[in-house]
């Protein structure tokens, strides 16, 4: 069977291309990725001379290029991790996620229509659904909960699901999307909240949490996302959602307080700063239907995975001191120098 993976020299792209060679040894991957700058090439180096493997430079918008892909390694199975995915830059400048995100879904299920593909599935996020109140723990995203986004980032993200589910209907395409909590793990880029604060904790640069720190995610270690993907992928139903969380719900001071522990270094490096526009308050999933119809459970406990993910990140500073050198550069100082 062939996998066509888009979005695979990603975070949880390359996770997921090593999760299937790992699992599944029979199956070939196909890579399409366009390399933007949350893309790495030198992410997918375990893999790049495997002869099951296959690397494609493109961009999932670009209909011509994507076909041409389709109609050489006529995939079995599509799973579309490709997105621009960071809530702060859709904050700054929203196109290229309308583009990417909806544009290069739409063309991507044009191409599974076209040949014949047995499954599109999409990556999505919980983001879609909205927030939820700090006062009420008894609330959770079930697969019901309306759709209700806040930044521009969830916005394209949402679109590209109802897309997905039009398309199924309509066309009768086989698809099927999975909504998932926040990640951490190797490989994601710093940018986000935790490889971040990692990083300026290793350069004793101040540690800006945004508002009071009080928000609220549901973290989950990349690799059990990717096995759930890899489950819905080979054996959910066609036209159906499903919920990926791990009930793992932490203050973002909570983290940035446990990441100073680990390094052993001092709290004073956290610096309060303006808070993000339109900041969603609380994440939180309920994946009862995974567990109940595909037998899904995370095997990664967060005082396991935390550690796991700061050793990682003190291994390979070659990996992440290479991309806070470059353009990192010029973002950071947008992002945060008047802040
Ligand atoms: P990422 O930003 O680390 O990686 C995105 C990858 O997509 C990069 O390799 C980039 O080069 C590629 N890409 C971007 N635009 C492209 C285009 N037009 N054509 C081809 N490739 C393109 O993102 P991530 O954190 O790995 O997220 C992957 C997916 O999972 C996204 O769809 C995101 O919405 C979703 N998701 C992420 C999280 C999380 O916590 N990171 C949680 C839930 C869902
Ligand atoms: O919930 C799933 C989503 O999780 C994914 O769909 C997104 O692609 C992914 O980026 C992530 O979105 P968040 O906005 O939750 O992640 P981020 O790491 O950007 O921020 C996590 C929290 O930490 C959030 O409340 C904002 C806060 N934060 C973030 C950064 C980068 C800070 O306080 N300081 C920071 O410097």
């Amino acid at each position: 069977m062939t996998i066509l993976v888009t979005g695979g020299a990603g975070f949880i792209g390359s996770n997921f291309i090593f999760y299937e060679r790992a699992h599944h040894p029979e199956d070939r991957i196909v890579c399409v990725d366009k390399l933007t700058y949350a893309g790495n090439l030198s992410t997918l180096a375990p893999v790049l001379n495997d002869p099951m493997f296959r690397f494609y430079k493109t961009d999932i918008c670009d209909r011509k290029a994507v076909y041409a892909i389709f109609e050489e390694e006529k995939p079995d199975l599509v799973v579309n991790f490709a997105a621009e995915s960071h809530v702060d830059r859709s904050i700054e400048n929203p196109e290229i996620f309308l583009q990417t995100n909806i544009i290069g879904t739409a063309v991507l299920m044009d191409a599974c229509r076209t040949f014949g593909v047995g499954r599109f599935h999409q990556v999505s996020t919980d983001e879609v659904y909205g927030d939820l109140p700090l006062d009420r723990p008894d609330l959770f995203f079930t697969e019901e909960t309306p759709i209700h986004t806040s930044s521009p980032y969830s916005s394209s993200k949402a679109a590209a699901d109802l897309l997905v589910m039009a398309y199924h209907r309509t066309y009768d395409l086989p698809v099927s999307l999975s909504r998932c909590s926040n990640n951490y793990g190797p490989y994601q880029f710093p940018e986000k909240l935790i490889p971040l604060m990692i990083a300026n904790c290793l350069s004793d640069k101040p540690l800006p949490v945004y508002g009071q720190g009080l928000n609220v995610r549901d973290w989950l270690y990349v690799e059990d996302h990717c096995k759930a993907v890899d489950l819905v992928l080979r054996k959910g139903a066609v036209g159906q959602v499903y919920n990926i969380g791990g009930h793992n719900e932490m203050r973002n001071i909570d983290i940035v307080r446990l990441i100073c522990q680990e390094l052993h270094k001092p709290e004073s490096l956290i610096t309060y700063v303006t808070d993000r526009k339109g900041h969603d308050m609380r994440y939180a999933i309920d994946p009862t239907k995974i567990h109940r119809d595909l037998d899904w459970l995370p095997d990664t406990k967060f005082s396991d995975g935390i550690v796991r993910t700061i050793r990682w990140y003190l291994d390979n500073r070659d990996w992440w001191g290479e991309i806070v050198s470059g353009e990192y550069q010029s973002y950071y100082e947008r992002m945060y120098g008047n802040r």
